[in-house]
């Protein structure tokens, strides 16, 4: 017989070799390719000592292909709660070293379970993916499993913050858990994601392409949009899991966390009244002016390396989180087109589900024309940008740096979309379109008649100075009320972290509906 003693050791016993995973030689093998455990992730990533793990004991039930001879303690997710920053956050870590961490029933069980904990008491989630897929010997009820878990993620979505780190595999339909949730981060050559394989798109298309060019970090943070971010390795993820979840609140019912803040808010940036060129068409980096009047020079930018002609990100002014999304003149002439009006669309609305404030920083020379772009869809894609504005009921404040024209105008958070404070620079011009193009409109047919080339540029330059008096300046907007203000460009710290302020208790909800149809 048992003494309670020995059930004691025997409990001590059972957590050590469900501590191992799948075993010693597996965790080696992991450490080879340049990987952590799912326990070591974990620790990296939550407060010390703040860990409590669930279901370290579940096994799985599967007896296909003799399966009920290996069982492994966690059934390869280890999953929990703990903190971050002294925030309380749930986790799941799937373990590559059992069963390459593939999705059994019980493991979905495990990943559910922890979700709907963090739903009942408004935490965030954040999954750390490594896995070969639907577990094969399973069959269906793996890929029950699956949609358990999507139909979690898209419950969530926009309740709570979901995060999702790929530190390994993460192919077939199992791409679609962080696909649905709000953020993807990538580790460069350790990680990928794609629907299909190399091997299956040789079968199908013909094909010959590697895993890193068809799903690798660089691939997903570039092209295709699908992470985020791309990081060198798993400490440097973590890192910014970490960093994002201090701007963002636990749930949707919760303010974006503020702290006090050190830096001046009236701080003054000279050098930001000579920033802009003179000539219009000479470009100038954006995250100069961000990283000027943010507090402490400080910003997280999301999506950094896809489509680089509109910058997003987090980043605290006066203390207040806030999401910033803005055109990049040295980008594309910060030009508007379907990659970037997807990437600020979705920015925008996911700033709206979590009441993080929203500040535009405007210098677009309108949509990028072309067959290209309009068979692409630009039409769709630059409605959701505009429909996120449109909709979104966050505190919404907008300075126009340079160029505000056409369309893009309406679409960069202008007045009309319930800006709540809409401030330009002296340099602002906002028009229908710029000079040369709307002399060629109103003046094409006059050019053409005249044959001398001395006079049709002085004729055509007569014009373009006529049109610049009367458009390419902030006071037209400004006299229509369209501009709250014009802004000396080195007060533009003090005058947005004023108007954030002030619009800290800001109401305003939109009609009921079950939900809208924004253009998809
Ligand atoms: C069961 C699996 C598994 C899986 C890996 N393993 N994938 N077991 N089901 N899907 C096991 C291996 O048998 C091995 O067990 C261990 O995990 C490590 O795998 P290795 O192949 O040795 O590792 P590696 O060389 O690093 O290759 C990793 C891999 C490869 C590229 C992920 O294992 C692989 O191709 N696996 C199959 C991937 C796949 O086709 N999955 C189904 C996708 S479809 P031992 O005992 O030797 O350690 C899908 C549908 C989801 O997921 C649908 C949702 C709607």
């Amino acid at each position: 017989m048992m003494t309670n003693q020995d059930k004691v050791k025997k409990l001590i016993d059972l957590r050590a070799t469900a501590k191992l995973g799948g075993g010693e030689k597996r965790i080696e093998s992991q450490h080879k390719k340049g990987k952590q455990t799912a326990r070591e992730r974990i620790e990296m990533l939550l407060d010390d000592g703040s860990f409590e793990e669930f279901d370290m004991f579940v096994t799985h039930r599967c007896t296909n292909f003799g399966m009920e001879k290996t069982k492994f303690l966690g059934d390869g997710v280890v999953t929990g709660q703990g903190t971050i920053d002294g925030r309380l956050v749930f986790v799941f870590a799937q373990d590559f070293t059992v069963f390459g961490g593939a999705l059994s029933e019980t493991l979905a069980q495990k990943i559910c379970k922890v979700m709907d904990k963090a739903m009942v008491v408004g935490a965030p989630v954040i999954g750390l993916n490594d896995s070969g897929g639907a577990r094969i010997q399973e069959g269906v009820t793996s890929l029950a499993g699956y949609a358990e878990i999507f139909e979690r993620n898209i419950l969530a979505s926009g309740v709570i913050p979901q995060i999702s780190a790929i530190f390994g595999p993460c192919a077939g339909g199992a791409v679609y858990s962080p696909a649905l949730t709000d953020f993807i981060l990538m580790t460069d050559e350790t990680s990928y994601m794609f629907v299909t394989g190399p091997k299956v798109v040789k079968t199908v298309t013909g094909e010959d392409i590697s895993t890193e060019d068809l799903g690798g970090a660089g691939i997903h943070s570039s092209k295709s949009g699908v992470a985020h971010f791309k990081v060198e390795n798993e400490e440097e993820g973590i890192l910014i899991i970490r960093k994002l979840l201090s701007y963002l609140p636990s749930n949707n019912l919760e303010d974006a966390p503020m702290i006090d803040c050190t830096d001046p808010i009236d701080r003054l940036e000279d050098r930001l009244n000579s920033l802009i060129p003179d000539n219009p068409n000479q470009p100038y980096n954006m995250l100069e002016v961000i990283e000027a009047i943010v507090d402490h020079g400080e910003f997280l930018e999301v999506h950094r390396n896809f489509a680089k002609n509109i910058i997003v990100g987090f980043c605290r002014m006066g203390g207040i989180p806030v999401g910033v999304i803005a055109n990049q003149p040295n980008f594309l002439a910060g030009v508007l087109d379907i990659q970037a009006s997807r990437k600020a669309a979705r920015f925008v609305r996911f700033c709206d589900c979590f009441n993080i404030p929203i500040l535009t920083l405007v210098d677009v020379p309108g949509f990028l024309p072309g067959s290209g772009q309009e068979y692409g869809g630009i039409i769709i894609h630059g409605a959701k940008l505009l429909f996120a504005y449109g909709e979104a009921t966050v505190p919404k404040v907008t300075v126009t740096l340079r160029k505000s024209y056409g369309g893009a105008h309406d679409v960069m958070s202008c007045k009309q979309l319930r800006g709540d404070a809409n401030y330009a620079w002296p340099s602002a011009q906002i028009a229908v379109m710029g000079a040369s193009g709307a002399i060629e409109v109103l003046y094409g047919k006059e050019v053409a008649a005249i044959s001398k080339e001395e006079e049709k540029a002085k004729f055509i330059q007569e014009k373009v100075d006529a049109y610049d008096e009367a458009f390419a300046n902030p006071y037209q907007a400004a006299s229509y009320g369209y501009i709250d203000d014009v802004i000396e460009p080195r007060n533009t710290r003090f005058r947005v972290i004023r108007a954030f302020e002030s619009l800290r208790t800001k109401k305003v909800v939109n009609p009921p509906k079950k939900h809208s149809n924004i253009p998809l």
